[in-house]
């Protein structure tokens, strides 16, 4: 990809627009990316240079689609994760609230510009959000679940969640999206616990789900100070995922890290899959709007058979 980057056709943006997406990735150039919440907009760049020209290719792509732009807002994207910061504001009304709420289809999801270094959803994962509302688990664990974006969507499909995250803040943010949607949270689980922690007992009372989500960090640090490395831990988290998934489940194995590939993921599938005598089709949901591949997570499902 060149220093100019890649931006979103016009007829991308007019098909969001039919289907009540609100938010979405709009451009993405080697050292950074943007993207649209509602009027308002997220530059995410590697550097103050790189933020500048996505800034300045976001008006550009701005005047020719008609798109119209709010606030503009930016972040830093670091390499070390206790180096983020919340995005702050380049343009646009510094008194407007700082929440919004998006939809992606029949799908609502607060925003929060200033409520970290995410905004509360991640919109790279739009088509696996999108699998989970077509296939409709009905019973879904949602590991490592942030503000619980595919526990709404598995719930709008009337399936049954447990949605586990050590922060009970995003979990908090997830009722809210629950309610948003018009979800009785108290009609599913939240657990604000270590995924490493929490799903033993389930094992142990021979729990099952039709969907489990494993997209954790690629680096993380417990209350108790147990760290959790992905390259180290997502295999056996795996193993304990197949366990608790029932036969025509489907797992999704998801990474950020920089050092992990498409070829990794599916090593840690056929050696966990072998390893637990389970069989599956690994396959791999294509990103809705091609063009703007390039800085997504990594993910495949495995359709247990
Ligand atoms: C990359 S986000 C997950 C994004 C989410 N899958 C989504 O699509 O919205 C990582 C989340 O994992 C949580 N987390 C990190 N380490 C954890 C652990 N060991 N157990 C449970 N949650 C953890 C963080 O609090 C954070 O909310």
């Amino acid at each position: 990809m060149d220093d100019s980057g890649h931006w979103l056709a016009a007829k991308h943006m007019q098909a969001y627009a039919l289907e009540a997406t609100t938010a979405y990735r709009v451009g993405a150039a080697a050292e950074g990316w943007v993207e649209r919440f509602n009027d308002d907009y997220v530059v995410s760049g590697k550097t103050a240079e790189a933020r500048a020209a996505l800034a300045e290719g976001l008006h550009a792509w701005a005047t020719s689609t008609g798109a119209a732009v709010g606030r503009i807002f930016a972040r830093d994207l670091p390499l070390q994760p206790s180096e983020r910061d919340v995005p702050e504001l380049l343009s646009g009304d510094a008194q407007a609230s700082r929440q919004t709420v998006v939809t992606e289809g029949a799908m609502r999801c607060g925003i929060d510009f200033s409520g970290g270094y995410s905004t509360g959803l991640f919109l790279d994962q739009r088509h696996n959000r999108a699998l989970v509302r077509r296939v409709k688990p009905r019973r879904l664990l949602n590991c490592f679940a942030y503000t619980c974006s595919f526990s709404s969507a598995a719930a709008l499909g009337g399936g049954q969640t447990v949605s586990v995250d050590l922060s009970a803040r995003a979990l908090e943010r997830g009722r809210g999206n629950f309610r948003e949607n018009g979800i009785d949270p108290a009609k599913h689980r939240f657990l604000a616990q270590d995924v490493l922690e929490a799903l033993p007992p389930m094992l142990e009372r021979d729990e099952r789900f039709d969907m489990v989500i494993l997209d954790p960090p690629t680096f993380s640090r417990g209350s108790r100070g147990q760290s959790f490395h992905v390259e180290r831990d997502l295999e056996p988290l795996l193993g304990a995922a197949l366990e608790l998934c029932a036969p025509g489940g489907r797992v999704l194995l998801s990474t950020n890290a920089n050092r992990m590939d498409d070829r990794d993921l599916e090593g840690i599938a056929r050696r966990s899959l072998r390893q637990q005598h389970r069989a599956a089709d690994l396959y791999r949901e294509p990103l809705l709007v091609p063009v703007l591949a390039g800085h997504v997570a990594h993910t495949l499902w495995l359709n247990l058979r």
